[in-house]
């Protein structure tokens, strides 16, 4: 096989400081990365799209989502969550029913919002915190409640993408 670099190929050096935590300045890596330059191509129409002012931010927002998806993946792992919940509020003994589960598991609701979208409809939307796997269980059983309309779970966690991460 031949080994040679082909034209195509070239190495993108990113243009700034390559770092995953910007608060910790004094520990900056800069690495180059070897993309094809249809690839590249892609991403840089990507990032246009979405605004970003340069490649770097851009990388690190990328690994920075990978490095979350993984830790959220894993059920042991401590995640933070919304779920955000939109259901209708003359649904029989519905916000009941809600306000049940959120006070059973109390240890892992923060906190609650609501908002009163018109006569009948609420949102709600519930902070949650703990182990990866008790945030995904309250939350399907949240959204699974008959007569919510819509329901919708982010969970993140803060430690995958923090230097301080094990300590
Ligand atoms: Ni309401």
């Amino acid at each position: 096989m031949n080994r040679r670099v082909t034209p195509i190929r070239y190495v993108c050096y990113a243009e700034r400081y390559f770092v995953l935590d910007e608060a910790s300045m004094a520990q900056l890596s800069r690495i180059g990365v070897s993309l094809d330059s249809e690839l590249l191509n892609r991403f840089d129409k990507f990032i246009a799209e979405k605004g970003y002012d340069n490649r770097s931010e851009a990388f690190r927002d990328l690994i920075r989502d990978r490095l979350v998806g993984s830790a959220v993946v894993a059920s042991k792992s401590p995640v933070v969550g919304t779920v955000t919940l939109i259901y209708d509020h003359h649904a029989r003994l519905l916000p009941e029913k809600l306000a049940d589960l959120q006070h059973e598991q109390h240890e892992i609701v923060i906190s609650t919002l609501h908002a009163h979208l018109d006569h009948s409809t609420c949102l709600e939307v519930v902070v949650l915190r703990g182990k990866s796997r008790g945030v995904q269980q309250l939350a399907d059983r949240l959204i699974s409640t008959k007569g919510v309309k819509h329901g919708r779970l982010v969970m993140s966690s803060p430690q995958a993408v923090s230097r301080h991460s094990g300590r």
